[in-house]
């Protein structure tokens, strides 16, 4: 069994939230695998490549060009590093939220992080939230979780983070937004979003995040 908790989901979800209080809780790494894709589109972004004309070809010598490292702050918070400098919140803008899923889409990208991800567990016992945890990266992870909500909830969520939405933003356009994404990443042919088959389920659409939280422990726990 891997020493792993794989929460995966939907955009807008909830999982880092959770993720963030169960690592706190449990006093264990976490690792958003999302931010890492987000990372790298930013990368992309900044050198004013279009995301739709990228081949594995054309993106193999981009990822040459990044160093992608996490380590540990003084509040045992695990932040990312883009070339040895703390990416902070340039990667949940909307221009990276709107290309991210594109490049998520490429198989060279996704073998070049997997292969981080399934490095971070000499930590021993970490979380890992992302979209294909649970059925690609550590399929035998001893804790699988599938957290989702309603698309109204989702896109309610999403706009009450600060800056993560354009100005007038609404739940639709939001929810529009989010369901095209999820809709890429749930049809790529290369790990798509799905729920593991031994993942436990968890609509949070009319629960409080104490109450995701409580469950979730919970079966950590048992
Ligand atoms: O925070 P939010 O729910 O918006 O998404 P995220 O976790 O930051 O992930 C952003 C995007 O990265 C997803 O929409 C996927 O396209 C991609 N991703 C992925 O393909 N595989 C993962 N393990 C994590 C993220």
């Amino acid at each position: 069994m891997e020493n792993v908790i794989a929460i995966d989901g939907p955009a807008a979800s909830g999982k880092s939230t959770i993720a963030n209080k169960v690592s706190e809780l449990l006093k264990i790494p976490y690792i958003s695998t999302g931010n890492m894709y987000r990372t790298v589109t930013y990368f992309i972004l900044s050198k004013n490549i279009v995301v739709k004309s990228l081949t594995n070809e054309i993106v193999a010598p981009i990822l040459k060009e990044i160093d992608l490292k996490y380590k540990e702050n003084e509040d045992g918070v695990f932040d990312i590093f883009l070339n040895n400098l703390p990416v902070g919140n340039v990667i949940r803008t909307p221009e990276v939220a709107n290309a991210v899923s594109i490049v998520a889409m490429l198989p060279a990208v996704r073998h070049w992080l997997v292969e981080k991800q399934r490095a971070l567990t000499e930590y021993g016992l970490i979380l890992m939230e992302g979209r294909d945890i649970g059925t690609e990266v550590f399929p035998k992870a001893k804790y699988k979780f599938y957290l989702t909500a309603s698309p109204e909830v989702r896109a309610k969520r999403r706009l009450g983070q600060d800056g993560e939405t354009i100005d007038g933003a609404t739940v639709e356009s939001v929810a529009k937004e989010i369901k095209e994404r999820d809709e890429r990443d749930m049809t790529r042919p290369i790990s798509p979003l799905k729920q593991a088959d031994d993942a436990i389920l968890v609509d949070s659409s009319n629960m409080t995040i104490e109450e995701v939280l409580e469950f979730i422990i919970s079966r950590v726990n048992k």
